[in-house]
């Protein structure tokens, strides 16, 4: 019999690799870059599928280069922002995303993310290297403890509740924008904002000049979702005006690249997007978008459709 052949952007762990060859014959890009478009295009011709990741811009062209034969675009994550889905679906190609399997290792990173800003975790570690500590001292990089403050959280999907599901242990007080209070109201009293919303037109650049003078100057911005939310100009703008008191961010408006004014900054804590990579997430990740296509390469439902 011969096997449906499939488009995979990026090698994936071994098990769902070899799940994948098993039913698929799997044209496979190794390369340590992603895919430059015109190969992407030359490339997905005649394939059933497309198993594609965040890096690989989808749009309506390289569908239109897949069919007639393109059945599913598969993307290795939850996020879809690199997809332009209505393009995908209006072709009558089934578009998954991976969510839930990244749930609880978002939220794990945002917490780290959370206690190394406000402890200066980061910023201790880089003066030991320096060679600049000279002991123990009483008022020495004095923190901000958690216990019995706020956390404002941006979007109360499932990574935003998985984060705020930890607040207690942390002795926090959880609160979300829009359903407890208004985007306004949580700005003006939370001690950390943690965003968790997609990246679309609406959320693009929600961090801004104006939203970020109006939080506390004492408050932490942590952003484990996508970089076009903050205004990076802006936020250089805020923190060099001590306006917050510190930022931690896991994504970037243009990866992986980072804007120069953060770099400096001893009070910001940069993360290169490890929001879902542990070794349990990531194979289950790759799993599921394989899952996914072989589904629908077998006339089924999807498991999980966008
Ligand atoms: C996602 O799945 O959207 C994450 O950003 C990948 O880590």
């Amino acid at each position: 019999m011969v096997k449906p052949p499939v488009l995979l952007t990026r090698r994936i762990p071994s098990a769902a690799f070899a799940r994948l060859e098993a039913a698929c014959d799997v044209d496979l890009h190794d390369g340590a870059s992603p895919l430059p478009a015109d190969e992407l295009k030359r490339r997905v011709k005649g394939k059933q599928a497309l198993i594609c990741l965040l890096t690989d811009k989808i749009d309506g062209a390289v569908v239109d280069a897949g069919l007639p034969d393109l059945k599913i675009v598969s993307n290795v994550a939850v996020g879809y922002d690199n997809v332009d889905v209505p393009a995908v679906k209006s072709r009558g190609v089934v578009f998954t995303n991976t969510p839930d399997v990244l749930t609880e290792a978002t939220a794990e990173l945002t917490w780290a993310m959370i206690l190394a800003l406000a402890r200066r975790v980061t910023e201790g570690d880089r003066l030991i290297r320096r060679g600049d500590w000279r002991g123990w001292a009483l008022d020495f990089m004095l923190g901000m403890e958690l216990r019995g403050k706020q956390l404002g959280i941006i979007g109360r999907g499932r990574i935003g509740r998985a984060v705020a599901a930890k607040a207690p242990a942390f002795g926090m007080t959880a609160v979300y924008a829009k359903h407890d209070m208004s985007l306004d109201e949580l700005l003006i009293s939370s001690d950390v904002v943690s965003i968790h919303t997609p990246a679309t037109a609406e959320t693009r650049h929600l961090f801004d000049r104006r939203t970020l003078a109006r939080m506390k100057r004492s408050a932490l911005l942590v952003n484990t979702a996508r970089g076009s939310i903050i205004d990076e100009e802006a936020l250089v703008w805020a923190l060099n005006e001590h306006l917050i008191a510190g930022a931690a961010l896991d994504v970037f408006e243009k990866e992986p690249s980072v804007h120069p004014g953060l770099l400096p900054l001893e009070n910001v804590v940069l993360v290169p997007h490890l929001g879902s990579a542990t070794r349990e997430t990531r194979t289950a990740m790759a799993d599921l978008a394989v899952r996914n296509v072989l589904a629908v390469l077998n006339g089924q439902p999807p498991l999980t459709p966008v």
